[in-house]
């Protein structure tokens, strides 16, 4: 049973098919493999937090029903010891045949596109010698950096970000079973907040509910450390009326109360650039790119206030052209 104190992300993860959100495509596909009781090996390709783990706990649930942990064996690939300790723990459970019906045993290697093209190769070869009692699920964030000999042994399938409804489902959900008001504004930041991302909902919904019972989108903002989408408007507003230091006061307020590092406003300020009216679309470009320049001046080390003082002086004297 599952205690108050248990995590959320682990209490509300899905079991069966049908409580996987979003996805749809690929949970169709991979639902008719269970029912074949076959399946090829997987490739999961996507962002964190969206279901690939999920699923492949879904799939060894309904294969192999109360068998499925001696069935089902999760690795994670870029753990240090590296491709060695992957491919010993792999022989020592292929060894082994699958208990029930199906014929082969499943074997789920997270993080796929942090090992070297090297280790790659050697995954490759312990996926041929073990073809005949495992298949393999992979899942990476980019499939892009996984090598084509085993993307061609893979059936590829991409995972999408949840849109707001699928998001807002959810949501609901668990506010009705932990006794929470969400409202609809506190709703929406969740989702702003998360750009999809379910694990990072469900975390923020019960830190949230750690302080208050009805969530606002106040106490999402602040608990995700995240500027109101408000007062990144209003900075740009009075950039644009050329009032430079009203800007930076905005600035340093958010980056005070929210405790925002300098890569997380630059982020939120170039979502808002598109937002501008009574901006010409190429304004907005010059915008656009001075975040990006700036961005990369922080990532190699340069001063954050600085370079976002710098970045709303170059706003302010472009939007005043
Ligand atoms: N599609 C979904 N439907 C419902 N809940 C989801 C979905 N995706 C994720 N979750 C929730 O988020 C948690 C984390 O998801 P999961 O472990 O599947 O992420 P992941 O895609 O494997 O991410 P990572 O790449 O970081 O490993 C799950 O325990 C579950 O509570
Ligand atoms: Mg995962």
């Amino acid at each position: 049973m599952i205690g108050e104190s248990s995590i959320w992300t682990e209490k509300y993860r899905p079991k069966t098919f049908k409580e996987v959100k979003g996805q749809k495509d690929v949970v169709s596909k991979v639902e008719a493999f269970v029912k074949q009781g076959n399946m090829p090996h997987l490739l999961f390709a996507g962002p964190a937090g969206i279901g690939k783990t999920t699923l492949s706990l879904v799939i060894a649930r309904q294969m192999y029903g109360d068998e499925w942990r001696g069935n089902f064996l999760e690795l994670n690939a870029s753990d240090e010891r590296g491709i060695d300790v992957v491919r010993n723990k792999v022989k020592d459970f292929a060894r082994t045949r699958a208990i029930g019906d199906v014929p082969f045993k499943i074997i789920y290697l997270d993080e796929c596109d942090a090992l070297t093209k090297e280790a790659q190769q050697a995954l490759r070869r312990t996926m041929e010698n073990y073809t005949q009692t495992c298949r393999f699920i992979l899942s990476c964030n980019y499939s892009s950096k996984i090598i084509d000999p085993i993307q061609s042994r893979c059936t590829v399938f991409r995972f999408k970000p949840l849109a707001r409804e699928e998001i807002a489902h959810i949501i609901e959900k668990i506010a009705k079973d932990e006794g929470l008001h969400v409202d609809a504004k506190a709703e929406e930041a969740l989702f702003l907040v998360s750009n999809g991302d379910v694990r990072r909902v469900e975390n923020l919904l019960q830190a949230c509910a750690a302080l208050e019972k009805k969530i606002t989108e106040d106490v999402v903002y602040s608990i995700a450390s995240y500027a109101k989408p408000k007062e990144v408007a209003q900075l740009l507003e009075h950039a644009k009326q050329g009032d430079f230091p009203g800007a930076k006061k905005i600035l340093l307020t958010v980056m005070l109360e929210y405790g925002l590092s300098g890569t997380d406003i630059i982020k939120q300020l170039q979502a808002a650039c598109w937002q501008l009216s009574g901006v010409d679309d190429r304004k907005k470009l010059e915008l656009v790119k001075s975040c990006g320049e700036a961005e990369f001046r922080m990532v190699e080390g340069a001063d954050e206030y600085l370079q976002l003082e710098a970045l709303l002086a170059s706003f302010t004297l472009t939007l005043q052209r």
